[in-house]
């Protein structure tokens, strides 16, 4: 699979794997997002890094609680570790020298959206990868939230399904398009060092 992945990558810059993680594991995730939504643990997600971020719910109306690397809860735990394998996978197959992983779940509540944008900052280069794992049981079309990648060739849509992870380089341009349900997920950045003309 990571082999798969590793090629798709070079070949078109984005890939994606159904099934990624097995039915048992993600609705345990998706539960989780549930209930830290429930209980108030997720906050209103920032457009921008650090100081200069700024709430722009015309650019993107999502809600997000980022994962810290000593997550003890099981489903979060295997998650990490999930993706620490394909990190790895990915290095061995290419060559990327992918460093870390930075993550955080995001719900968009119905009508939220995430207008045109890239996920690499201009002024720190350090993300090349960006991943999406859905949590969504029984997506419809009609339930809209598709993500959409501007590729080289025209825009490709991808419904967020649950146990599907979708990867792509972080300088692609992508939206998420306004859903009409609850949309759950797990996003997340592998990261590579820092670049001379990066700024603090
Ligand atoms: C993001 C993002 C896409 C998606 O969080 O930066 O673009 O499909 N998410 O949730
Ligand atoms: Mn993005």
């Amino acid at each position: 699979l990571y082999e798969k992945i590793a090629t798709d990558l070079a070949q078109r810059r984005w890939s994606l794997a159904p099934g990624f993680l097995a039915d048992t594991h993600w609705l345990r995730l998706a539960e989780r997002a549930r209930r830290a939504w429930t209980e108030g643990e997720l906050r209103p997600a920032r457009v921008g890094q650090a100081a200069s971020s700024a709430l722009r719910p015309d650019v993107r109306s999502d809600w997000i609680g980022w994962l810290e690397p000593g997550v003890t809860r099981p489903e979060l735990a295997d998650y990490l570790a999930r993706m620490e394998d394909l990190r790895l996978g990915l290095n061995r197959s290419a060559y990327l020298g992918l460093l870390d992983f930075e993550t955080h779940l995001a719900v968009y509540p119905p009508g939220a959206a995430y207008s045109r944008h890239r996920d690499r900052f201009a002024r720190d280069s350090r993300r090349a990868l960006s991943t999406i794992l859905y949590l969504n049981e029984d997506w419809k079309p009609d339930d809209g939230g598709a993500l959409r990648l501007h590729l080289a060739d025209g825009a490709r849509e991808i419904e967020p399904r649950g146990g599907a992870l979708v990867i792509f380089a972080s300088d692609l341009e992508h939206e998420v398009l306004p859903a009409r349900r609850e949309r759950l997920s797990l996003a997340g950045w592998f990261r590579r060092r820092a670049q001379a003309r990066d700024t603090a």
